[in-house]
């Protein structure tokens, strides 16, 4: 299939090192890429590119003694916005429910706050935070889109999220808890 979709996400940490360290080891991508870039206003800024195992990355720049950027701000664009902790989020593929699956065991194994499976009708995901508070998700599409899917209607029915599962006021924190700037870093 021709490519079209993203190439890569950029982001911005202040922990390069936790990032990772989260990304290496919890998520098991590689790092692709590395440089310093020195921007022409002064100090360095720190870039990594992860590949997510398909080739699509995603970066992180990490800015150091950089004129007109405060050593501190919120890494998480839901926090920083004062938004509900879910509303920008980032969503990776995984190709079965199966995988789904295991992507959750081998992250709670690794220690990282995981929620059950959500069902969203036509795809389930799980959510979890990286270390700079920014959510993100695993998603398996489960089955073909068509027309009606395209129309815009209250579909909360459908959309079982995580199906009053006993753990489910637990994992909705992880889905709408805040970061802040010391949790971040
Ligand atoms: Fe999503």
């Amino acid at each position: 299939m021709k490519r079209a979709g993203v190439h890569h996400l950029g982001l911005v940490t202040l922990d390069l090192e936790r990032t990772i360290e989260f990304y290496t080891n919890k998520l098991g991508w590689k790092i692709a890429w590395c440089d310093m870039m020195k921007p022409l206003a002064g100090g360095v800024v720190k870039h990594v590119f992860f590949d997510t195992g398909d080739g699509c990355f995603v970066s992180f720049m990490c800015p150091d003694k950089m004129p007109n950027v405060p050593a501190e701000f919120s890494t998480d664009l839901n926090t920083a916005q004062n938004l509900p902790g879910f509303f920008y989020h980032f969503a990776f593929w995984v190709d079965s429910v199966e995988e789904l699956e295991e992507k959750r065991q081998s992250l709670t194994d690794k220690g990282v706050e995981v929620t059950g499976i959500g069902d969203h009708d036509w795809a389930k995901s799980i959510y979890f935070r990286d270390p700079n508070g920014m959510l993100l998700e695993y998603c398996v599409t489960v089955r073909p889109l068509g027309e009606e899917d395209q129309v815009m209607r209250d579909r909360s029915a459908d959309n079982r999220m995580f199906g009053g599962h006993p753990d489910s006021p637990r994992w909705m924190q992880i889905l709408s808890g805040r970061s802040s700037v010391s949790a971040a870093r």
